[in-house]
């Protein structure tokens, strides 16, 4: 098993002429999807819409105004690798019959990626009915619980999760990854891209004092209260490497927050991702914060007061800000290289029980002799 690096990227050089206005348009209300079932109407809740499928709660809304963060967040993460040839996932999969996309959200990835390989059936899954009006006919959208026994047949080449961050507990993590390495093929790849709740900044462009540092914390520490944690993104690598996971790869990303990077890349990616927050920051901390928020759980217009302040921050583009982000892929071991690894750790494991026995013995060897050397000299005084 090995395990590659990467750095996340340089310092990101500044554009010192951006002005925000210029930038973002008002463009980003979607038409509202009416449809009868219970599902689609879900539960409302501090004026958001929930799923219903699960009896345990998911803390982001499923609502039109969440979806519009999902569309902006899955542009993000195909901007930051669209000097990749295939932006949508890092796994050399070859010539792939089945993949399996977990908490689809609207699907965005499951389609391109359907897009990508007309040849292969790709799902996706999620608690709430995604609200899609067309998709390839290679691609399932079907709504399902991951948390709980599934029930897939065809091993998958691929499993793909994207910001599932604090959607589970440490346990539910720990069984999802299982089922995971269950479901895939010897060979095939697992991957997920998590990003962190947490504002960053390489220069002191954010004061120390501004609100948006407290975004992080106070969410972090709802998900802790909440037993979600939200440290996804620095969890996945360990987590694959107990579920049994070899070749674990990793890229870290500064996903810009606004526009205000000089790189023509980055530029786009933190404009797209300004509108990503701006749309989000409301659903991702309602239910946190209403639930779980110190030092007593908050009301909805101390939720919606707060994140107008951050909103109002999150526009000066003087805030050389980003969120860090990450993709980790691994691949599922072949029989025969679990039979090695298991081969060479039963080695080692009788290598160190030798060990530990010769140093038993040398140990009793020089009791004895201590011992005996004792003897003698009692035996001298008493001459
Ligand atoms: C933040 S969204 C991300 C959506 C999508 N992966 C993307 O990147 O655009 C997380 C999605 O996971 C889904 N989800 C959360 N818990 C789930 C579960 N137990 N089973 C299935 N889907 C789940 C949510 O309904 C939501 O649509």
């Amino acid at each position: 098993m090995y395990k590659k690096r990467s750095e996340p990227d340089e310092d990101i050089a500044v554009d010192s002429t951006t002005h925000l206005p210029s930038l973002y348009g008002d463009d980003w209300q979607s038409e509202t999807t009416s449809i009868g079932s219970s599902l689609y109407r879900g539960l409302e809740e501090n004026g958001r819409r929930y799923q219903t499928l699960s009896h345990k709660e998911y803390l982001i809304p499923s609502d039109e105004k969440q979806f519009e963060t999902y569309e902006a967040g899955h542009l993000v993460a195909l901007i930051m690798d669209s000097d990749n040839d295939n932006p949508l996932f890092r796994a050399p999969v070859k010539d792939p019959k089945n993949i399996l996309d977990l908490g689809t959200g609207l699907g965005n990835w499951a389609i391109d990626v359907a897009d990508m390989f007309p040849n292969t059936t790709v799902r996706g899954v999620d608690l709430f009915p995604p609200p899609v009006k067309w998709m390839p006919p290679n691609c399932i959208l079907e709504v399902d619980n991951i948390a709980e026994e599934w029930t897939w047949n065809e091993p998958q080449d691929l499993i793909h999760m994207r910001i599932m961050i604090g959607a589970f507990d440490d346990a539910e993590w720990t069984r999802i990854y299982q089922q995971c390495y269950d479901n895939i093929r010897p060979g095939g790849w697992i991957e997920q891209l998590e990003a962190s709740p947490y504002v960053d900044c390489d220069d002191d462009s954010l004061p120390e004092d501004n609100i948006l540092r407290t975004w992080g914390p106070a969410l972090s520490a709802c998900g802790k209260r909440a037993g979600r944690p939200l440290e996804t993104i620095d969890m996945m690598q360990d987590a694959f490497r107990k579920a049994g996971f070899v070749d674990i790869h990793e890229k870290e990303y500064k996903w810009p927050l606004g526009p205000w990077a000089r790189d023509q890349k980055y530029k786009e990616a933190g404009t797209v991702n300004y509108q990503h927050w701006m749309s989000g920051m409301e659903g991702w901390a309602m239910w946190l914060l209403c639930k779980f928020g110190a030092p007593e759980p908050w009301s909805q217009e101390e939720v919606i007061v707060y994140v107008a302040k951050l909103r109002a921050e999150l526009q000066n583009p003087r805030y050389h800000i980003y969120e860090r982000a990450r993709r980790v892929w691994a691949r599922k071991p072949f029989p025969e290289e679990i039979a090695a690894r298991e081969q060479a750790e039963a080695r080692a494991q009788a290598d160190r029980r030798a060990q530990a026995d010769m140093r038993a013995q040398a140990e009793t060897e020089t009791e004895t002799e201590t011992q005996t050397n004792e003897r003698v000299y009692i035996k001298r005084e008493e001459e």
